[in-house]
């Protein structure tokens, strides 16, 4: 089997991370296989925040803040939950959908590729020697904390993603049977 296509088949996500992130040098590398990602009509409908050092703590008071806001009565467990979530890997890439009117590129579709675009965030991190996990959750969805980023209106949060080093060993990965999941018609 080539290399490439055992890579593929063996990603897997990592929850524990931790120092080293990928470098800027390696995410612009990152990046620019990232944003190879099918694009109808080539909108280019990502963009991506980059948060780390102590930016994850501003981040932190960020969501904390927008959670006290959806439920004023979030207790201190919640609260500081939220508030040490971005702690969790040494640098966070928050992945965001620009939609624009299109008459034949429909928000769905504008939708679907700023996600293959957060995937290729994930692939080429771990073909660099790096981990992620891509997380959401209600503070992905709560325009509070849209706006807190600096997202428009016509932009969405798709996906934060954590990346750094993994910690501990991978997952067993499960394994899937094609036949569950393919017909021919
Ligand atoms: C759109 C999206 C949102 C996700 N949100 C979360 C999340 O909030 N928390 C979480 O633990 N996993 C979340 N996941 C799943 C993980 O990223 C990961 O795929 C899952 O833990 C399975 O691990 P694997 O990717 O190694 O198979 C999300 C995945 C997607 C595609």
């Amino acid at each position: 089997m080539s290399d490439i296509l055992h890579f593929l088949q063996q990603r897997n996500s990592s929850p524990k991370l931790t120092d080293p992130a990928p470098s800027p040098q390696q995410m612009e590398e990152i990046f620019q296989a990232a944003m190879r990602a099918p694009d109808h009509a080539w909108l280019r409908p990502w963009r991506f925040i980059t948060i780390a050092g102590t930016r994850r703590e501003a981040f932190g008071e960020l969501l904390e803040a927008a959670l006290v806001k959806r439920n004023p009565g979030a207790d201190a467990a919640a609260r500081e939950k939220a508030r040490n979530a971005p702690l969790r890997a040494p640098l966070l890439v928050v992945t965001v959908v620009t939609l624009t009117e299109h008459p034949k590129v429909p928000p769905i579709e504008q939708r679907l590729s700023a996600g293959c675009a957060a995937h290729g965030v994930l692939l080429a991190a771990q073909a660099l020697g790096f981990a992620g996990v891509w997380r959401t959750g209600d503070a992905a969805f709560d325009r509070e904390v849209m706006t807190g980023l600096g997202l428009g209106e016509n932009e969405e949060i798709v996906g934060l993603l954590y990346l750094g080093s993994r910690l501990g060993n991978p997952k067993p990965l499960p394994t899937l049977n094609c036949a569950d999941f393919v017909s021919h018609w």
